[in-house]
């Protein structure tokens, strides 16, 4: 019997993660899709990080997927996602309750928007689990303990009893983590959850966060505009601009062969740890709205490579192991070659 699954149905297992094909969507009355043709997979035990300027929809398309959206202000024009090999329904609000927080835990940049101030965090992590799970009281509380250890909380039994305001951010976050870890979700979405911390409590979040990945093997798509960040755990990068993904693939393609004339600007406004200081140049211009969005290419109208023909919809280029732009003139050695 399960040798006749085996063989007859594409193996799950294969499958990523989350693959998300083509996500596109607007707010209001508005014809210009926000997100447009967002397309980005994770496996399990890999880490994604989602990375692009201030506005371009980072969090949206998250949210998306958790079903987190404001209802009836998005309206979703595709949404072609699967969740392991399986149709993964952005209309289908059960089945997402369902997904969310037992299979897809989300963790944002301010813990104390997922954390109630009126409760003891103990509480809160019981309740987390008793929402998903057929366990007693003291079931509950005994996973609460033990993913208060987990993130390395010292005298968890203590500080169950305590409320969100009588920790620092450095340990709200880490409650945040043990809540959204508390069912052991095979993905987790992290948006900038380090960006309001110090820079010391910030790399000891993500390695936290990494060593957690590596106990448990979920995948993870860490959102953040910190290039250093993506550096430091990245196995793949999805760079995002104004609601399309201009690049993606293997960090180290993105880092040492970026192929997108907006993915180059990132990379030189990354400040350098080593050699001489440089002056730190940043792409001139700002992120279009849907009310400014050019037709066609959406960096058409800060790319300093712009041509006529960048007013129409870029082709998706693909130079192998994944590593893809959406450019009419990637790669970009061959534009060169072209111009010269
Ligand atoms: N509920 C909403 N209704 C209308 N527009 C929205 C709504 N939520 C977000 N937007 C718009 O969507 C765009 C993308 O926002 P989003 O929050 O996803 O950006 P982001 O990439 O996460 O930026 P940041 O790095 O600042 O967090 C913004 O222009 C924002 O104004
Ligand atoms: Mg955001």
């Amino acid at each position: 019997m399960v040798l006749t699954l085996v063989q007859s149905a594409p193996s799950p297992s294969a499958a990523p993660l989350l693959d998300v094909r083509a996500l596109s969507l607007g707010f209001g009355t508005s014809k210009t899709r926000l997100l447009d043709g967002v397309r980005y997979s994770v496996e399990a035990g890999e880490t994604l990080c989602i990375v692009g300027e201030s506005g371009c929809g980072k969090s949206v398309s998250s949210l998306a997927i958790m079903g987190l959206l404001p209802q009836g202000a998005a309206h979703i024009h595709e949404a072609d996602i699967r969740f392991r090999g399986e149709r993964y329904d952005l209309n289908d609000m059960a089945a997402l309750r369902r997904h969310r927080g037992a299979d897809i835990a989300m963790i944002f940049q301010e813990p104390m928007t997922s954390l109630n101030p009126a409760f003891k965090v103990g509480d809160q992590i019981a309740e987390a689990v008793t929402a998903h799970n057929d366990v007693s009281e003291a079931q509950a509380r005994d996973r609460a303990v033990e993913m208060l250890r987990r993130v390395r909380i010292p005298a968890p039994e203590a500080r169950m009893n305590e409320y969100p305001h009588q920790l620092s951010g450095g340990m709200r976050q880490r409650v945040m983590i043990a809540m959204a870890l508390a069912n052991d979700p095979a993905l987790l979405i992290a948006d900038e959850p380090t960006t309001a911390l110090d820079v010391t409590i910030q790399s000891q979040i993500l390695d936290l966060i990494r060593d957690l990945q590596a106990e448990t093997g979920m995948g993870t798509i860490m959102i953040t505009h910190d290039l250093g960040v993506v550096a430091e755990i990245a196995d793949n990068v999805a760079v995002m601009y104004a609601g399309t993904i201009v690049e993606a693939g293997p960090a180290d393609a993105i880092f040492n062969d970026p192929q997108h004339p907006y993915t180059i600007g990132l990379m030189s406004s990354m400040p350098r740890l080593t050699g001489p200081r440089e002056r730190l140049t940043t792409v001139p211009g700002t992120v279009p709205t849907v009310e400014t969005m050019p037709a066609g290419c959406r960096f058409s109208t800060r790319c300093p490579f712009a041509q006529p023909v960048c007013a129409e919809t870029p082709p998706q280029r693909e130079f192998g192991r994944g590593h893809r732009a959406l450019c009419h003139f990637a790669p970009l050695d061959d534009r060169l070659e072209r111009s010269a």
